[in-house]
């Protein structure tokens, strides 16, 4: 089936991902429409894309001149119809609500052309069990990672009916624009990723409601430890080396009693009453105030491009 004749991309949704996954496609020379409800996230995701150019341009990993160039093929607009119209590849990024994604669904089958490839970016949701899908052949799950233009993985999830042409164009794609997809045949609630972090969640959530660490110290505990070996040994080769025999020795052991279910935490619940949002409100573990969001996204950024490059590299 080839990837050639994908030339016109709709993200829907100009979020957090959503920003990052029209730059992704811009930068990889597709024409891209960005479509939102809302203008403002519209021009919000704009002024990030913009500044997110400019960090790669200091880094010396975008040619100085391509910035407008690349910002010219993102088209900005509020009506889907428009985005859908001639769409070859469509990739949805609104809120994680099945309702909604169902509604979007129905329109994107109404307005896109009958070739189209519908891929939803839906963290958990199984999408593919949807009441009024009809291009089940067409739809898949591609789950990135955020910032998406800077981190590879991709995951690439099959719905029961989703041919085997569409994942393999997913994947030549992904694989075009330097990504590192992986294909699930099988869906399962946050895939690989979101299911190691969601185990992990309840573990943090649990010693901070407990307070048997604050936040700052777990941050430390995990930098600098698992942080550090990580990205070397991933989280099954790391056995081979600490040595098989001694896991099995641990899986012996008397239970430590993990958390074996989601529940709210009260540090979560507490941080969300006070209006502690996290970076886009200034404050949530730590403190942003006083910083303005392109440059909290620029110290980021900077972080995990040097981190990316030595890891290519090695
Ligand atoms: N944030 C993450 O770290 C992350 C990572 C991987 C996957 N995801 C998934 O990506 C999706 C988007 O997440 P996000 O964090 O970017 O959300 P977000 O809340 O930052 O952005 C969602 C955007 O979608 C827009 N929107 C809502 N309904 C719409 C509609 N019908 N048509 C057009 N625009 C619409 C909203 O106005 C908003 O700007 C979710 O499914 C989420 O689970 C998020």
């Amino acid at each position: 089936m080839g990837t050639d004749w994908i030339r016109r991309i709709l993200v829907v949704g100009a979020g957090t991902m959503g920003h990052s996954l029209a730059q992704t496609f811009a930068q990889g020379g597709y024409s891209v429409a960005l479509v939102d409800i809302n203008k403002e996230a519209l021009d919000k995701g704009a002024s990030l894309i913009a500044s997110n150019l400019r960090t790669l341009e200091d880094l010396h990993l975008l040619e100085r001149g391509k910035r407008k160039e690349i910002i010219k093929r993102i088209r900005l607009l509020t009506s889907l119809e428009e985005g859908a119209r001639d769409a070859d590849l469509v990739i949805e990024a609104i809120f994680e609500d099945l309702e909604a994604k169902g509604e979007l669904f129905q329109q994107l089958e109404t307005f896109c052309p009958s070739r189209t490839i519908l891929a939803s970016n839906t963290s958990y949701l199984n999408i593919f069990e949807l009441k009024t899908l009809k291009r089940h052949e067409q739809i898949i799950i591609t789950h990135w990672f955020v910032p998406p233009h800077i981190i590879p993985l991709v995951e690439v999830v099959k719905g029961p009916r989703t041919s085997r042409e569409t994942a393999e164009t997913m994947k030549e794609l992904l694989s075009q624009l330097g990504k590192k997809p992986i294909i699930m045949d099988t869906f399962i609630p946050g895939f690989i990723v979101n299911r190691l972090q969601r185990a992990l969640a309840r573990e943090i959530f649990h010693l901070l409601d407990n307070r048997y660490a604050t936040a700052a110290d777990i941050d430390t505990a995990v930098k600098a430890s698992l942080g550090i070996r990580i990205p070397i040994l991933g989280v099954v080769q790391r056995y081979d080396f600490a040595g098989i025999d001694l896991a099995l020795q641990f899986m012996k052991n008397p239970p430590i009693n993990l958390v074996s279910e989601d529940k709210p935490s009260e540090t979560i619940k507490r941080l969300v009453h006070q209006g502690h949002l996290g970076v886009k409100s200034g404050r949530g573990f730590y403190d942003y105030s006083g910083k303005k969001m392109e440059e909290i996204m620029r110290d980021r950024d900077i972080k995990l491009l040097k981190l990316k490059d030595f890891l290519e590299a090695t």
